[in-house]
């Protein structure tokens, strides 16, 4: 099994890798935003509102095709859509797990009542039903660690931007240091302990933190979104590295 994609434990290859993932969101559809908001104490809203800011110059041209993969209950999406101009076209917010996929149309349907903002797309990040060159920005906020195989995940990506489009990926990450040590307490000790207790599950709050221990370091990962064609990869750490975005763009020429 490749050694750059998500493991949840258990699973041999990366097809059982994605459906353990999948059936593991569809459980804790119903409780993920609660939770997500106790156990991060409200920084995720900081945090997706941070990454939308960063692509505001493109969110605010009307006819920008805009992809948020892995966009679970839409809270990323719900960031983008603040800054958007009135009557452009929407956001594509794509997810493989119905049930989460469900509770964010059911907010984009609430936002503006009987104009689509975002359109909800049952789909796998890996298997893209867009055609290529196709986006101006690929965004995903929490989901991409949970990919089976990361480099497949950003060759899709490549496939489906445009020549000089741009993609944004959040994620966590380990902090380093004193404050490393003590939040790996928080997360491999106390977060699994708060989750069990909301959700009545063990194995989601056990695969978080060792989904972001296996996930790669900034540098390796800029080394991956170089190694798969991308420019200007940088990463800019957020709340003391706790989380950060990873930004690209493709070139504009190949092998520019
Ligand atoms: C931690 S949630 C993040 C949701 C949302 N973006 C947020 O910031 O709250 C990760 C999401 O990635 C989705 N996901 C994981 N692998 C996927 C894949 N191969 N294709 C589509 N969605 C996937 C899961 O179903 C889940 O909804």
């Amino acid at each position: 099994m490749s050694n750059t994609g998500a493991k949840p434990a258990g699973v041999q290859d990366e097809a059982s890798a994605a459906q353990a993932v999948q059936a593991m969101f569809n459980s804790i559809a119903p409780r993920y935003d609660l939770l997500n908001h106790v156990l991060s104490a409200n920084i995720d809203r900081l945090w997706w509102r941070r990454a939308a800011r960063r692509f505001r110059d493109v969110l605010a041209q009307p006819e920008a095709a805009i992809l948020d993969i892995c966009c679970g209950t839409g809270d990323m999406t719900m960031a983008l859509l603040k800054y958007r101009p009135q009557n452009a076209c929407p956001i594509l917010a794509a997810d493989f797990a119905r049930a989460m996929l469900r509770r964010g149309a059911e907010k984009f349907a609430g936002r503006t009542p009987g104009k689509p903002v975002a359109i909800a797309l049952e789909a796998d990040a890996l298997h893209l039903p867009l055609r290529g060159s196709s986006m101006d920005l690929v965004v995903s906020a929490f989901g991409f660690r949970n990919l089976a195989n990361y480099d497949a995940g950003l060759r899709e990506f490549h496939r489906v931007l445009k020549p000089g489009g741009r993609l944004g990926i959040l994620d966590f990450s380990e902090p380093g240091g004193a404050l490393g040590k003590l939040y790996a307490v928080y997360f491999r000790r106390v977060l699994p302990s708060i989750g069990r207790a909301i959700t009545g599950q063990v194995s989601p709050y056990q695969y978080l933190p060792e989904s972001v221990g296996n996930f790669p370091e900034p540098p390796r990962m800029l080394a991956m979104m170089r190694a798969a064609g991308y420019a200007e990869c940088a990463w800019q750490p957020y709340t003391f590295g706790i989380a950060g975005l990873y930004t690209a763009r493709l070139p504009i020429q190949p092998n520019s």
